[in-house]
């Protein structure tokens, strides 16, 4: 196939390109606004590029023959999506428009979104189902659901199979060892990987009565490299798929955070602090996602589903950018 990954430089797109290119031709676009060229090989053919340029992005799609897009490229931060709600809706609602644009007078026959699990934010529920409507509490999973929607229709109307991925909690680095995440979204791995780097190791926990056994968050953590394994399914098995499919991707259990600064202090050796501080208002005390469809459609099996394994890769990848061994 002749893929376009939009994003591609980004934290999942690099991990895409890596796997991908192995069988695929691959182009990626991408600003660079959170991403980073060292995260792509030489050999990938690049262009820094804005998504919401849609002549440049039809030449593009045109000249390289692509008959398949995975389109990640989009504004993230939650907290950030409440202070900036026109960047966010111009880049992940507009950006999304002008690649369906371009679509239009292409070859592309498919379609990958990456959507995400912020778009159940306000539904309360602990376990959530592709057949709840989503109801988004933040712009960022507003903007994203909003997309979804416009990719949904789009596809009705024109010879466009699609798949819309809800990614829950994604995280860890590549099993090559090669590529991991680099900028800081305050996620909560990231933010372990860096605070076992310092002498005094501290990280900041929001709220310890959350109805949870040990009283912190629980969350549904995939590992990038089972994030890149539904990809690679995807690609295989498009022929099978109806023509607008939407699919969680997690591991359908959660882990507490406080487990999680557990294992990272086991695994590093450094007693981590930890200082509580009041929950945030509106956070959920425990989601996680339902995964029976995917696991159906696709066949698909987690593989990496192995916090200790996780855990060791996300701190072999910061001792690499931070130290570079
Ligand atoms: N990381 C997660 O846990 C997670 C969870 C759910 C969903 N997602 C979705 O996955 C996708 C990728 O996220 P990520 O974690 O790799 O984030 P990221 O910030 O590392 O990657 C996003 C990439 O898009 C690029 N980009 C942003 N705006 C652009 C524009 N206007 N034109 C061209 N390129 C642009 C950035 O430079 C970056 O390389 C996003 O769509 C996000 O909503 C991520």
């Amino acid at each position: 196939m002749n893929i376009l990954i939009t994003g591609g430089a980004g934290y999942i797109g690099s991990h895409l390109v890596e796997e991908l290119s192995k069988k695929n031709k691959i182009i990626v676009i991408d600003n660079l606004s959170t991403g980073f060229k060292k995260l792509i090989f030489k050999k990938i053919k690049f262009y820094k590029l804005d998504i919401r340029n849609t002549n440049k992005l039809k030449n593009i799609i045109y000249r390289e023959k692509i008959d398949t897009i995975i389109h990640l490229a989009a504004k993230l931060s939650l907290q950030e999506s409440q202070r900036k709600l026109k960047q966010y809706k111009s880049v992940n609602i507009d950006g999304t428009k002008s690649i369906l644009e371009a679509i239009k007078v292409s070859n592309v026959k498919r379609l990958i979104f990456s959507s995400t699990a912020a778009v159940y934010s306000g539904n309360k529920n602990v376990s959530c189902s592709e057949k709840l409507k989503p109801q988004p509490t933040n712009v960022y999973g507003q903007t994203k659901y909003a997309a979804e929607n416009l990719i949904r229709s789009f596809s009705k109307q024109n010879r466009l199979k699609s798949v819309i991925l809800r990614y829950f909690n994604v995280v860890g680095a590549s099993k090559s060892g090669k590529i991991g995440p680099i900028k800081d979204y305050n996620q909560l791995f990231k933010i372990l990987s860096k605070v076992t780097l310092k002498k005094k190791s501290i990280i900041t926990v929001y709220g310890k009565n959350h109805k949870t056994k040990d009283g912190s968050c629980i969350r549904d953590f995939i590992d990038i490299n089972d994030i890149v394994d539904i990809h690679t399914s995807i690609l295989k098995k498009f022929h099978k798929l109806k023509n607008i499919e939407t699919l969680n991707c997690g591991y359908g259990q959660g882990i507490s955070v406080l487990k999680v600064i557990k294992t990272f202090s086991q695994i590093s050796k450094k007693n981590i602090k930890i200082k509580f501080v009041k929950k945030r208002s509106n956070e959920i005390s425990n989601v996680f996602a339902q995964n029976n469809k995917i696991k159906k459609i696709l066949n698909w099996q987690a593989k990496y589903q192995d916090l200790n394994l996780i855990v060791n890769r996300c701190l072999k990848w910061e001792k690499k950018i931070t130290y570079g061994r």
